[in-house]
């Protein structure tokens, strides 16, 4: 049976232990010679832009000992028509597994029911696992353990968010998140979070109080991909949810801040917070590589 990585939800708790293990040692330098994945092509289906998901897959492959094929969905047959089910049968004939990054959710999930090698959700507007998987390893590299963790997502009730609600649940993180009315994550994923593990998931309004002795501050854009008509009531809404200094002295003091990036400086974040002591993003995007390596690995060995 093939194994996909849609959600946070399609590996078990002792799994993602494991990948973001594996990520830690990979980053380490273990293996750094060996190519596990020599001769495999892994095909990149993205119809939204990306820095860091395409290019921490692409050199990841790399080094793996695969071949990346990059693709822009619309200069595909994709994009002129052709069914979603059908690219993914041709697909698989070609390729090892694929990424996709994508509007509706629902499209990948049509990619994967039709595809016989496995998929990776690279970002859809519900989720985004692969970046929580990275934000998991980082929050083991800089606090030593992802049990009892207090963490405070404060911003919009994205994608980003959603995954991390997942992860919450499955790896026993204590999450408070603060969104504005209306902007709160999506009822369903809090729901299934909230029944299928242990943790305490809490939403609230004030961006203080959820702050409150956290031990990691996260935040994202106020306007995601596909989000850009509403930019300007998005961003009067969420102008009181910004990290900044002000806000930071709310938590630990030794309280880490991660973003997924891209970030808008001035918006969700300011330049002291992004640049200060506390700021480990770039850290946070290097990971990305690691963990979809450990990914990769696990998901193809399967
Ligand atoms: N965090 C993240 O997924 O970044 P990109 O949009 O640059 O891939
Ligand atoms: N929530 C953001 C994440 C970008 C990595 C978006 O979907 O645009």
């Amino acid at each position: 049976m093939k194994r996909d990585f849609l959600t946070i939800w399609d590996l078990t708790a002792g799994e993602l232990h494991s990948v973001v293990e594996r990520g830690l040692k990979l980053k380490g330098g273990e293996d750094r010679s060996k190519c596990p994945l020599i001769g495999k092509s892994i095909g990149l289906l993205f119809e939204k832009a990306s820095t860091r998901t395409r290019v921490s897959f692409e050199t990841g492959i790399y080094q793996l000992g695969a071949q990346a094929i990059y693709m822009n969905v619309s200069e595909l047959q994709l994009g002129r028509g052709e069914t979603i089910g059908d690219t993914a049968r041709t697909l698989s004939r070609y390729l090892d597994a694929v990424v996709l990054r994508t509007y509706e959710h629902s499209r990948i999930k049509v990619l994967a029911e039709n595809a016989s090698v496995p998929v990776v959700n690279g970002l859809s507007d519900l989720h985004h696992p692969c970046q929580v998987l990275a934000d998991l390893m980082t929050i083991h590299e800089k606090k030593g353990k992802l049990e009892g963790i207090r963490l405070a997502y404060i911003g919009d009730g994205n994608n980003v968010a959603n995954s991390l609600i997942e992860a919450a649940s499955r790896m026993k993180i204590n999450l408070v998140m603060a969104s504005p009315e209306g902007y709160e994550p999506d009822p369903e994923v809090l729901e299934n979070a909230r029944n299928g593990g242990s943790s305490e998931i809490i939403i609230l309004r004030d961006p203080r109080e959820a702050a409150g002795m956290a031990d990691v501050i996260y935040t994202d854009v106020w306007v995601s991909m596909g989000q850009e008509k509403e930019a300007e009531e998005r961003k009067r809404r969420f102008r009181p949810y910004q990290i900044n200094a002000a806000l930071l002295s709310c938590a630990k003091k030794d309280v880490v801040v991660m973003h997924c990036l891209p970030a808008h400086r001035g918006e969700e974040i300011s330049d002291e917070v992004m640049d200060g002591p506390h700021s480990v993003v770039f850290d946070q995007a290097e990971n990305r590589l690691h963990s979809q390596k450990a990914l990769l690995e696990f998901l193809l060995s399967n």
